[in-house]
């Protein structure tokens, strides 16, 4: 016996579901993204590679990362026997490196757990490291045709927009409604249809907030129910999705030790966790210049010069970093340059494959090159 609908809770689409789901399902056949490489299977070791990678980050950015993935790790127990410097290795770049100690983990525990076979239902799948409910609906209902909606934040742009949904998405319980009206259109589907209809209704709902309903500039011209928008019907489109409460931008600086020699070798030593850039291989991070130079040996602190200041701007983090730049003698890379360190030196063929950093990658590349 289905629930009672409140009045908030009730599905307020100007479409039967079945209709709905049937007019995402045909755009995206026809105006969707159809060629990517984790596309048109339904293994989910691809799917799951390319979802923890999608969080956050563009498909653009995500296409070489998890083709260079894939054939270095081309099933879980291969994933889930590499060391974790080699993971972190490979996905240095892509950013929120706590999704790449949670894939290691979460491979580990595939093989170990579950005999190497991915759970075969969104609430199991949710079990593991690093996959939330959106990621656990979107694996299940594109590998397995699964009954459930996902809700990250390409949807629940398209949702609160067609259903005028204007409830403050800041609190937990509105966005528990939402999902629960995103799983109502879900629920009148034939059973018989969903094996063919889930995956491309998944990949149909963040396509069309990728693409087409678009945060800034969304073009309602090219949308396939823009007919049925209540946000277009109210001309408020860019009023949804109401969300009051923004996290607080903040701020932190760091004076990075750059210690070098001419031959690329350079002093790096393991990020502890948690903390910033946790378990990356980083130069010696210093909260003042005073701080760096005191941790330096006496004869050396006169021989540092300030290289500019770089801003990484992190989601919810603004990171001002300051370089110092401390040339080397390849004599001095024979004993260690902090003794109260982990760091080591490594060469200029060592350092390049470890996970570091975007940000200091740029900064060596540039020390290093001339
Ligand atoms: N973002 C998250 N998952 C995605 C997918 N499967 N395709 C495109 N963008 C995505």
């Amino acid at each position: 016996m289905p629930k009672p609908l409140t009045s908030e809770g009730l599905l307020k689409l100007q479409v039967i579901p079945q209709a709905w789901v049937q007019r995402v399902v045909d755009w995206q056949l026809t105006h969707g993204r159809n060629d990517l490489p984790w596309q048109g299977t339904c293994d989910p070791y691809p799917v799951w590679l390319s979802e923890i990678m999608l969080q956050q980050t563009q498909v653009v950015t995500v296409l070489d990362y998890f083709n260079r993935f894939l054939q270095r790790f081309p099933n879980v127990s291969a994933l889930a026997q590499a060391t974790l410097d080699d993971v972190l290795g490979l996905w240095s770049g892509l950013g929120y490196y706590s999704r790449a100690r949670n894939l290691h983990a979460c491979a580990q525990q595939v093989v170990n757990e579950w005999a190497g076979v991915f759970p075969k239902s969104a609430a199991g799948l949710q079990t593991l490291p690093g996959i939330g409910p959106s990621t656990a609906a979107a694996i299940a209902s594109i590998c397995y045709g699964e009954r459930v909606a996902i809700l990250d934040g390409n949807v629940k742009r398209v949702l609160t927009r067609v259903m005028g949904f204007d409830a403050d998405l800041s609190q937990p319980k509105n966005e528990r409604m939402l999902w629960s009206l995103a799983q109502q259109v879900l629920d009148p589907l034939p059973t018989a249809d969903l094996v063919q209809a889930m995956p491309r209704y998944t990949q149909g709902m963040m396509d069309l907030g990728a693409t087409v309903c678009r945060l800034r500039n969304p073009s309602c011209a090219a949308c396939p129910v823009a007919d049925v928008c209540s946000a277009r019907q109210q001309d408020r489109v860019a009023d949804y999705p109401v969300k009051t409460q923004r996290v607080k931008r903040t701020s932190q600086w760091y004076w990075l030790l750059l210690a070098a020699t001419s031959g690329g070798t350079v002093w790096l030593s393991a990020r502890p966790t948690p903390g910033v850039w946790a378990g990356l291989y980083c130069a010696e991070l210093f909260t003042s210049h005073s701080a760096l130079l005191q941790a330096l040996p006496a004869e050396l602190q006169n021989q540092t010069q300030d290289l500019s200041p770089v801003l990484h701007k992190l989601t919810h983090r603004d990171l001002h970093l300051h370089p110092v730049w401390l040339p080397v003698s390849q004599g001095q890379t024979q004993s260690a340059l902090i003794s109260k360190s982990t760091g080591k030196w490594f060469s200029n063929t060592q350092w390049p494959d470890l996970g570091l950093p975007a940000p200091l990658r740029v900064l060596l590349e540039q020390l290093t090159k001339s």
